[in-house]
């Protein structure tokens, strides 16, 4: 069975500023998102990527068209345990341990046992099994990124939005990390979409999107709508 996801319609987004002036980031946009799709959104600096990921996993409303999510129900199920993201700025909890961190949204969902081992095996796979004891401060930006990528995928999420997450890792490392994110993702059937202007993160992806003056260019065949 094809299962959607996400599916976008004619959807706009058009921000108002401070001053009351408006700004066109997106204009029209239409794409699905299938079970196990691996997808690249690029698009320079400003382009609106950042935007599209966070009206994908429900957490802004495009101000035209539409966003559903037939296989997951409505928006305010999403989170955190079918749809999982990875925000570009540094986002652990600084009282919390990387540990405590990682197991932070099995506890949300309201998982009682095994919250433990499964932080620890999620840490062990993404090989960030050294740092479980330390503080976010004590952590370097690229080790802060891994851990909140480890964070989400922890839940074995439906979907894994990802913005620049590998902004700070030199590119062996990012190689290396993102070799077993993809690994750890196809055991478990996730898609997962990331936005990033790195090349070496494109080449690991089946399916390129990009934004160009507020359009996004999909080599994907849409579904059609329900009758
Ligand atoms: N909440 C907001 N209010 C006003 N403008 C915004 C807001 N969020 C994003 N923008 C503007 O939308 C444009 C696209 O931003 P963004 O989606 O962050 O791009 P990218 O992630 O590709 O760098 C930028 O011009 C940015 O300033
Ligand atoms: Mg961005």
């Amino acid at each position: 069975m094809h299962e959607l996801l996400v599916r976008v319609r004619n959807a706009g987004m058009e921000f108002i500023q401070p001053d009351g002036e408006k700004v066109r980031v997106l204009s029209d946009v239409n794409c699905d998102i299938a079970k196990a799709d691996r997808i690249v959104l690029s698009g320079p600096s400003g382009s609106g990527k950042s935007t599209l990921l966070n009206i994908l996993g429900g957490l802004i409303a495009p101000t035209e068209g539409t966003v559903t999510w037939p296989a997951l129900g409505d928006q305010a199920s999403l989170q955190p345990a079918k749809v999982t993201y990875v925000f570009q700025a540094q986002s652990l909890f600084p009282a919390l341990n990387v540990h405590e961190n990682v197991m932070l949204p099995l506890k949300l969902m309201g998982n009682t046992v095994g919250n433990a081992d499964a932080a620890s095996a999620i840490l062990e796979r993404m090989q960030l099994e050294g740092l479980a004891g330390k503080l976010p401060e004590e952590l370097s930006g690229g080790q802060a990124q891994r851990v909140a990528m480890a964070r989400a995928l922890v839940v074995k999420p439906k979907l894994v939005l990802a913005d620049e997450p590998t902004g700070q890792l030199d590119s062996a490392t990012a190689h290396d990390f993102l070799g077993r994110v993809l690994e750890f993702a196809n055991e478990s059937h996730m898609a997962l979409v990331v936005a990033t202007h790195d090349k070496l993160v494109a080449g690991f992806m089946e399916t390129r999107w990009s934004i160009e003056h507020g359009r996004l260019a999909t080599p994907q065949k849409l579904e059609m709508e329900p009758k």
